[in-house]
């Protein structure tokens, strides 16, 4: 029998933006109100970059916090593996420019495209480089600048959206009272036309029509994105929670995709998780893509809800669709 190496997420760094986009700032753009917001989404406020500042930039605020939480340099990580939708430009990765900028001479890394769930996806990709033993320490982001691909004459989409990032960096885990557990992940792409970006890839290759035909910018069918969402949150939710003996009850902290805070309460509540172990801050955020998950790992670590030994579950929805759930005890 093969004996794998168990990963834990060692640090985590976060980022936002300082500028902030209100519900009041909004209801000056487009015919919304902060009640229907709050009450249809719960986003009060969202951190909006300034013209000028890229995904690769939030993407090394936040890890230079994460190294620096774990008193580590640069060059002692080994791979970067960005989750994100919002790349600085289509090619070079922005692992590429991630690694630059920070100065992390010598490792490797790429880019990882799976929308909301991309931190997850990353997460179990840069696990398995750890379970092997071919890597010992690797960046995790996930990071999007969501407001360079939104319509902010759309309010079907521009009041969900923030931008942001969340680093965590892997290593090795000293026995099992930690680490990584299990997961599912699963993807269908029989979903993508209710949420997607047309323009700018080879399919659709930007010009000047592309450009008038707004395709360039972000199209989603929420109520499609919704019931898919909280049917298939649930059901891997359910299936990891089975497949390792757990009951909803026994997870110390339940940090979901913060897409919509009513997505949220109904996996809870269908899952039988206690409502303290409930981590929410899409009031503060709004939808950040591939940043959520670990923004939401901050907030609960604000909240006193995550130590060391904690039952976590992450569960993320996405573009594709894509979908996950992760099992873990947390480390530090
Ligand atoms: O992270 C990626 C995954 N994405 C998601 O998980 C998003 C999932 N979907 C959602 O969160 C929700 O579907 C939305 C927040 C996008 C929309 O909420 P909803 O409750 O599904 O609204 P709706 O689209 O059914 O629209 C209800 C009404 C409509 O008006 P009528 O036709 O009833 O008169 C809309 O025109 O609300 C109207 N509406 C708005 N009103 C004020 C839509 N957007 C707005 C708005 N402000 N911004």
């Amino acid at each position: 029998m093969t004996t794998t190496i168990r990963a834990k997420i060692s640090a985590l760094g976060t980022y936002v933006p300082p500028r902030l986009l209100t519900n009041a700032d909004l209801e000056r753009m487009v015919d919304t109100n902060n009640e229907w917001i709050m009450a249809r989404v719960g986003i009060r406020e969202r951190h909006i970059v300034d013209k000028g500042v890229a995904t690769s930039d939030l993407a090394v605020e936040a890890s230079k916090r994460a190294l620096a939480q774990r008193g580590l340099a640069p060059s002692d990580i080994e791979a970067i593996i960005v989750g994100t939708v919002t790349p600085d430009m289509p090619f070079p990765a922005t692992a590429c420019m991630v690694q630059q900028k920070l100065g992390a001479k010598g490792a490797w890394g790429f880019d990882l495209s799976g929308a909301c769930s991309a931190f997850l996806y990353s997460l179990q990709v840069g696990a398995q480089f750890i379970a092997t033993g071919a890597h010992k320490r690797i960046l995790v982001i996930g990071a999007d600048v969501m407001s360079s691909i939104i319509d902010y004459t759309d309010r079907a989409t521009c009041v969900i959206f923030g931008d942001g990032a969340g680093a965590a960096i892997l290593e090795p885990a000293e026995d099992d009272s930690v680490g990584l557990i299990d997961y599912i992940h699963e993807v269908d792409g029989s979903g993508g036309e209710f949420l997607y970006m047309p323009g700018g890839g080879s399919l659709h290759p930007a010009s000047k029509d592309t450009i008038e035909r707004k395709m360039h910018y972000v199209r989603q069918d929420g109520q499609q994105v919704f019931k898919f969402a909280v049917r298939k949150q649930t059901e891997l939710c359910q299936k990891l929670l089975e497949r390792n003996r757990l009951k909803g009850s026994d997870i110390d902290a339940f940090i979901p995709h913060q897409a919509n805070q009513r997505i949220i309460s109904a996996t809870a509540d269908r899952l039988g998780l206690r409502p303290e172990a409930v981590i929410v801050n899409i009031e503060r955020y709004g939808n950040t893509t591939a940043a959520t998950v670990p923004l939401a790992m901050a907030t609960a670590i604000e909240e006193g809800k995550l130590k060391k030994g904690s039952l976590v579950l992450l569960a993320s929805v996405g573009a594709g669709f894509t979908v996950g759930a992760t099992l873990l005890r947390w480390a530090f």
